[in-house]
């Protein structure tokens, strides 16, 4: 595997082409930005724990059917991963109230709803990522109805895996974003990451945020929630 120009760099990853058409390299950065890049900061060894994070969990999904772009984690910051044309659709899960759902309707954070919703933004930063439902996605021709109906299916089953699996850990998964993408032969796979930086994790005693909302909202001890996440997952 050889890594070869840089094809693309995003708020907190560079993507690198490699001599294989169908793979490319993922490099995560330290760097964080928030409320939608109005803030921006360095969030200490983050990149390496998105990394190490997100490819055990996209493993652990692949265990459990659920098709996803990890090939190989080159090093502590770097991954192999199917190249995929990403659909511009940020899709949300949630299983308790907590940032826009409690701001948008009005609600506290902490409700835990009786099924998990789901929503998708339309992922354009000129825009904002406005919120939009399947209807307006198919309009927009940002994906196909059976696309849609496929990328439900697996974030249901995304969330069913993760939530046990991080309640194993004693952190209750509060909500999170995903992305999916189409292979060369128009599968549809699970891309990007999973991460503090992607789903809110709360401490299942305690309720203390584990997750980038400590850097959102200027809490402080934010490397120490990405580090305590960190040893959750691999022990030590
Ligand atoms: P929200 O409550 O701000 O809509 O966020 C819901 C979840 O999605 C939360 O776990 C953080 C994650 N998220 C992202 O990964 N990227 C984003 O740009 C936004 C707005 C949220
Ligand atoms: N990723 C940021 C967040 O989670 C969104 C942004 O870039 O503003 O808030």
């Amino acid at each position: 595997m050889e890594k070869r120009e840089q094809l693309y760099e995003g708020k907190a990853k560079k993507v690198y082409a490699t001599d294989d058409p169908n793979l490319v390299i993922v490099s995560y950065k330290d760097d964080a930005t928030a409320l939608d890049g109005l803030k921006k900061g360095t969030i200490a060894g983050k990149g390496v724990v998105n990394n190490r994070m997100s490819n055990f969990l996209m493993q652990l999904l692949e265990k459990n059917g659920v098709k996803t772009h990890f090939v190989e984690e080159l090093s502590d910051r770097e991954t192999v991963v199917k190249k995929v044309s990403i659909v511009p659709l940020e899709v949300i899960i949630r299983n308790v109230s907590a940032g826009h759902f409690a701001q948008r309707y009005g609600v506290e954070e902490g409700i835990v709803f009786d099924e998990p919703t789901i929503e998708f933004s339309y992922k354009n930063d000129d825009l904002h990522d406005p919120l939009l439902n399947a209807y307006h996605a198919l309009a927009l021709k940002l994906a196909t109805r059976e696309e849609i109906e496929e990328i439900k299916s697996m974030a249901f089953r995304v969330n069913d895996v993760l939530k046990a699996f991080f309640k194993s850990l004693n952190v209750n998964l509060i909500d999170f974003k995903l992305e999916f993408g189409r292979t060369a032969d128009g599968t549809i796979i699970l891309a990007d990451e999973i991460s503090p930086d992607t789903c809110r994790f709360w401490d299942a005693s305690t309720g203390e945020k584990l997750d980038k909302d400590r850097f959102r909202r200027d809490m402080g001890g934010v490397e120490d929630a990405y580090k305590e996440m960190m040893s959750r997952v691999f022990g030590n």
